[in-house]
């Protein structure tokens, strides 16, 4: 028996089944996850029913693999976290009621987290020399947001997308081009070999004082410019098309969090979320803001849906406000800021 204070993070909000362990401090022991790419690939994207039953399926699995990991068992756990929202409601139901039951038969408290949070405050895990207030900008498969962090549990959501997140735009973009969903890092490894300049794409216009993105005129451009090449030409401009494509959505990123930066008077800029993992857009933002703000970026696995960001997020929740209880519901609209 240990009389350490150990945390279990949980995450099964969309199609990721994830388990950590984490100390006291808030330092990651264990972070284990399995992805279930390969059950919603041939679909095109996620099915919610066979992500819940996957889940079920992992769930207890993955966390007897992170407790092994950390050489513990379930007797040494003070706190149990788990994501309540926002995502697929067959997915986050595993999840909660799973640590609701383990809570009430453990009897250890537990906290629901705020998935957007987990990714938002993922840059303080490493201790980088991030402090506040800072500029979050989570861009992911289901989000993209640009939330100002004062101090950790106050947050303000200061803009966002119109339409879809930057994540969702790429793997779209992947189907359209027959890469398999998720598109991301596969387009970002394909792009390596392409050039950014190649083709323009459209900008949208943003008002003054608004802080939006959006990729729909994007999106409807570079589809109606595949129509026009045949199977065998699409093929030789693949790359130069992904290239350009990649650099023209990390454009409007840049754009935005240039004059959310200027008009609020940021001067750090932490970025959050799987579209986060690519360097592309890493170096991109090193080289925009190098004598205006500094940058930091997660490691990947923390970039990437996981359960360390949870459990990390759960911890100083539940130091601000205890543990919740067995009523608490999912959230499949979680938001955070607004
Ligand atoms: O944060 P995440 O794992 O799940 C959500 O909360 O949505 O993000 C998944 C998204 C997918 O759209 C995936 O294609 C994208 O992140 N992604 C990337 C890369 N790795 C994952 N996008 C660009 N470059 C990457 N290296
Ligand atoms: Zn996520």
């Amino acid at each position: 028996m240990n009389d350490q204070f150990f945390i279990l993070g949980i995450e099964t909000s969309c199609d990721d089944t994830g388990a950590s362990v984490l100390n006291e401090k808030g330092k990651i022991i264990s972070n284990v996850l399995s992805q279930q790419n390969v059950f919603h690939a041939k679909y095109g994207g996620i099915v919610p029913e066979i992500a819940g039953r996957k889940h079920l399926e992992l769930l207890p699995y993955v966390v007897d693999c992170a407790l092994k990991e950390a050489n513990l068992n379930l007797k040494d756990i003070s706190l149990l976290t788990v994501t309540h929202g926002p995502g697929l409601v067959s997915s986050l139901l595993v999840g909660v009621d799973f640590t609701k039951a383990l809570s009430f038969a453990l009897r250890i408290p537990f906290v629901g987290v705020n998935h957007l949070e987990g990714h938002l405050l993922s840059p303080l895990i490493e201790n980088r020399g991030l402090d506040f207030p800072y500029l979050g900008v989570i861009i992911s498969g289901g989000h993209t947001e640009f939330v100002i962090v004062y101090k950790k549990g106050e947050y303000e959501k200061v803009g966002g997308t119109l339409d879809d997140a930057c994540g969702e735009a790429i793997d779209k973009f992947g189907k359209l081009i027959g890469i398999d969903y998720p598109a991301g890092a596969k387009i970002e490894e394909l792009s390596k070999s392409g050039k950014s300049d190649t083709f323009k794409f459209p900008i949208p216009k943003i008002k003054k004082g608004e802080f939006y993105v959006s990729f729909s005129g994007i999106k409807t451009y570079v589809s109606n410019l595949i129509k026009g090449f045949s199977e065998k030409d699409l093929d030789l401009i693949k790359a130069d098309l992904a290239a350009s494509f990649q650099e023209a959505l990390f454009n409007q990123i840049i754009l935005v969090v240039e004059k959310i930066i200027k008009d609020y008077n940021i001067d750090k800029i932490a970025i959050g979320g799987g579209v986060a993992a690519n360097e592309r857009l890493r170096l991109m933002l090193k080289e925009k803001f190098s004598d205006k703000a500094e940058v930091f970026s997660p490691s990947k696995i923390l970039c990437t849906d996981n359960a360390g960001m949870i459990g990390y997020a759960g911890l100083l929740k539940f130091k601000r406000t205890g543990g919740d209880d067995l009523s608490l519901p999912v959230n499949s609209h979680l938001s955070i800021g607004s």
